[in-house]
């Protein structure tokens, strides 16, 4: 528990939305599968933002380093990334999310449509959710990014390298990878054809 002493009792409600927004998820999962729809989950990914970096990212934004700041202006204390296996699963899985009619959209960001310039593709949203403990409701935020399986595997790469500090040939590095990003997006898509002929018949 070695996030325990920076986040105190607030590790709790941070925890606590992780397992909630899973559990819902994982229900409507189950309800899909038993009336032979389609699941747009190929997995599920969840951590709580390490005391380490958290405290880089409040420096980073020159925020004062305290557990205010961490959990309410700061996103992505909690955090889960949902892992699809085509490009419409994405969407379906954030028209899901939208459904929960009482969790709040802090933010959201399309990277899908709208690509970083070094070529991250993603759907970011952020929620404001009411973890009801005994009666008391305690707001908490999460932070969703679903992305493809495809845009999972770029953007771990890619993340290798952003904080790996004295990288040979950065700058060859970082168009290669801009590279892979385009052509796994096309593939992304070719892949998202050939599965709806297959359905097609
Ligand atoms: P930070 O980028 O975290 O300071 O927050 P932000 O307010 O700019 O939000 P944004 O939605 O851009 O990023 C949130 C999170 O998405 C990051 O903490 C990363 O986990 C992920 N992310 C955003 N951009 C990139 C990127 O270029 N590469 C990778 N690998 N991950 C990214
Ligand atoms: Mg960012």
């Amino acid at each position: 528990m070695e996030n325990a002493s920076f986040y105190k009792d607030s590790i709790v409600l941070l925890d606590g939305v992780i397992e909630e927004i899973i559990a819902r998820i994982n229900v409507i999962r189950k309800y899909k599968k038993v009336h032979n729809d389609r699941d747009p989950i190929e997995y599920i990914l969840s951590r709580v933002k390490s005391e380490k970096s958290m405290k880089e990212k409040l420096e980073r934004k020159g925020l004062e380093v305290t557990l205010d700041n961490a959990l309410h202006k700061i996103y992505d204390a909690a955090g889960i990334r949902i892992i699809c296996a085509y490009i419409d699963d994405v969407y379906a899985v954030v028209d899901m999310l939208k459904q929960f009619s009482d969790l709040k959209i802090l933010h959201e960001k399309d990277y899908i449509k709208n690509p970083k310039e070094n070529g991250y593709r993603s759907f970011h949203i952020v929620f404001e959710v009411p973890l009801d403990i005994g009666g008391k409701i305690h707001p908490v935020n999460i932070e969703i990014q679903i992305r493809t399986i495809a845009m999972d595997f770029w953007s771990n790469l890619e993340h290798q390298m952003k904080y790996k500090k004295d990288i040979n040939n950065q700058s060859m590095i970082v168009s290669e990878l801009k590279n892979c990003a385009d052509e796994i997006a096309s593939i992304d898509i070719k892949m998202q054809t050939i599965r709806k002929m297959i359905e097609k018949g």
